[in-house]
C-alpha cells in the first residue's frame, strides 16, 4: 500500500470554539520507533476533544499549535517502523486496527494517515453484527468503561446507578456492570432515551420527567445503591452522595471533578484514568464483535463537518458515539 505525501486533517491553530477547526492539507506523518502507520477510516469524537480544542483540559498544554485533534480511530495498517513486527502483533499490512492515544500523546486522529504506538492498537475482529466503521468509536469510551467498572469494584449482587446511561461511555457501562455481577442497574437519561437504556438491560429513570432522587429511594426502599457511576457529574454528583448504601462507592468521569464532598464524608470516590493496553483493547474488541458490548453510533459525519460534531458534543446530549468519516 502506498503512503501519500500529503493528507487531509482537521487542525486548530488557536484554542477556541468549534470554528477553530480547519480541514487542511498537511504532510503525511512517518512512523517513529515502535510505531505503526495507519490509514484512518473513521475517528471517534469525545468530550475530551472539545476540552482540548478550547484549552480547558489539563492535557491541552501538551499541544503544539497547529495541532490535529482527536484521540481514537479505526483504520488499516500501511506499514511500521523497522523495530515493529506487525505479523507477530497480529496486525499485518492491510489489517483493520483500532486504538486510542494515551493521554500524554498529543498527536490527534482526525487525519487520513496517522502514526500510532503499536502498543496503543489492536486488530478489529470479524463481526457478523457490528459495523467495522464503528470500531473508530470503541477504544476511548471502551477503555474508560472497563477502568470505571474496575475502579467501582462491582461485586456479585451489587446494585448500581449510572448517570448518563446513553452517552458514549454510559451505554457501555450498563452491560459491563451487569456482566460484573450487578443484580440491578438503574440509569438516568432523558425520557427520549429510556428505550435504549432498557434495551441495554438497565432500568431507565427519566431525569427530565421525574425526580431521580425520589425514584432511586423508592426503588431501593431508602437503602440507596452500592455503586454510582456518574458520567455527568455537574448536577448529579453532590445529590448522589445521599443515595449510596453503607460502604457504597462512586466513580465520577470528568477528570477535573472535585471529589472532596465525597471524601469529606468518608465515601470512596474515584476518577478513572484512561489507561489503554493491548489486553484491554483485545477484550473490548472481542465483546464488541460478538455483540455482548453493543456500540451505538449516533451519527457519522464527513471530515468537513467535524466542527458540527463538536457543537453537538458540547450540548452534552448526544446519544452513543459520533464518528468522523475519513475514507
Ligand atoms: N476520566 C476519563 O478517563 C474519561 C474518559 C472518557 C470520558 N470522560 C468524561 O466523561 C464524561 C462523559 O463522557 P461521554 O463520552 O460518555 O459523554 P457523552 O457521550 O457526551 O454523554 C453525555 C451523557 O450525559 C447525559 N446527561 C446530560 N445531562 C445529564 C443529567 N443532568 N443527568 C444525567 N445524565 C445527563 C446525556 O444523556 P441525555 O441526553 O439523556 O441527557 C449523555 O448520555 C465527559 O465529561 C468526558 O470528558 C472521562
Amino acid at each position: 500500500m502506498s503512503v501519500p505525501t500529503t493528507i487531509r486533517a482537521a487542525r486548530i491553530h488557536a484554542f477556541g470554539g468549534p470554528e477553530e477547526l480547519r480541514v487542511e492539507e498537511i504532510p503525511a506523518p512517518t512512523a517513529g520507533p515502535g510505531e505503526v502507520l495507519v490509514r484512518v477510516l473513521a475517528a471517534g469524537l469525545n468530550p475530551l476533544d472539545y476540552k482540548m480544542r478550547d484549552g480547558s483540559s489539563g492535557k491541552a498544554k501538551l499541544l503544539t499549535l497547529p495541532a490535529v485533534l482527536g484521540r481514537e480511530m479505526t483504520g488499516t495498517v500501511l506499514g511500521a517502523a523497522e523495530d515493529v513486527d506487525l505479523d507477530a502483533l497480529g496486525m499485518p499490512i492491510g489489517a483493520q486496527v483500532f486504538g486510542v492515544r494515551g493521554l500524554d500523546d498529543p498527536r490527534g486522529t482526525y487525519a487520513e494517515v496517522i502514526a500510532m504506538p503499536a502498543a496503543a492498537l489492536a486488530p478489529v475482529p470479524e463481526s457478523s453484527t457490528a459495523d467495522p466503521l464503528a470500531a473508530g468509536g470503541l477504544a476511548l469510551a471502551g477503555v474508560t468503561a472497563l477502568v470505571t467498572i474496575e475502579d467501582a469494584r462491582i461485586g456479585e449482587g451489587d446494585t448500581v446507578l449510572i448517570h448518563g446511561g446513553t452517552g458514549g461511555v454510559g451505554q457501555l457501562l450498563i452491560p459491563l456492570a451487569l456482566q460484573a455481577g450487578a443484580s440491578r442497574v438503574w440509569a438516568t437519561g432523558r425520557a427520549a432515551n429510556a428505550g435504549r437504556i432498557a434495551e441495554l438491560g438497565g432500568a431507565p429513570i427519566a431525569y427530565d420527567e421525574t425526580d431521580w432522587e425520589a425514584a432511586i429511594d423508592e426503588a431501593t426502599e431508602g437503602r440507596g445503591v452500592d455503586v454510582i457511576l456518574d458520567t455527568h457529574y455537574f448536577t448529579t454528583f453532590a445529590p448522589s452522595l445521599d443515595h449510596l448504601a453503607e460502604g457504597g462507592r462512586i466513580v465520577v468521569l470528568p477528570s477535573l471533578a472535585d471529589l472532596s464532598p465525597a471524601t469529606a464524608r468518608g465515601i470512596d470516590a474515584r476518577i478513572p484514568s484512561l489507561a489503554p493496553s493491548r489486553e484491554r483493547l483485545d477484550r473490548l474488541a472481542a465483546a464488541w464483535a460478538d455483540g455482548t458490548l453493543p456500540l451505538e453510533v449516533g451519527e457519522i459525519l464527513p471530515l468537513d463537518d467535524v466542527a458540527r460534531g463538536h457543537e453537538q458534543l458540547e450540548t452534552g446530549h448526544t446519544r452513543g458515539k459520533l464518528l468522523v468519516d475519513l475514507r
